[in-house]
């Protein structure tokens, strides 16, 4: 049974583990994908497009067991290269399946080309207040 973990910047690591063939498919990356391990667990894993290599918001680092996840696309290569904070241990949550024990961290931003503009997505919604004059600034 797989063992992946989940480290978070803000809030403790979540371990968990899964048997080969018997998680639910819901329907949002590949299975057993880090994606679909997440959604099956309650853990909250950006996928603004659905699990369908367009984004790179599901962006996670991984740090430990590489050598325990399917190899990488080119689709997944290519989509990763727009991906922000992007490293030499870097995956797509929605691509890369879980063969083994992994260890993966949420990077610090991640980048959303489905959202209008394109916008740089960070961990909460940018909030605008309004100068003296009434016009709209960065909070
Ligand atoms: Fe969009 Fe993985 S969820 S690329």
């Amino acid at each position: 049974m797989p063992k992946v973990t989940f480290i978070h910047r803000d809030k403790p690591a979540q371990t968990v583990e899964f048997e080969h063939g018997k998680l639910e498919y819901l329907g949002h990356g590949l299975p057993e994908s880090f994606l679909d391990v997440a959604m099956n667990f309650g853990i909250h894993l950006e996928h603004a497009c659905g699990g369908s290599c367009a984004c790179t918001t599901c962006h996670l680092i991984i740090r430990k067991g590489m050598e325990n996840l399917s190899d990488m696309e080119e689709v997944e290569a290519d989509r990763l290269d727009t991906a922000w904070e992007l490293t030499t241990s870097s995956r797509l949550g929605c691509q890369a399946v879980i063969k083994g024990d992994v260890v993966a961290e949420f990077p610090m931003y991640t980048r959303n080309y489905v959202q209008e503009g394109g916008a740089i997505q960070l961990g909460q919604p940018e909030v605008k207040e309004k100068d003296p004059k009434g016009d709209e600034v960065r909070s």
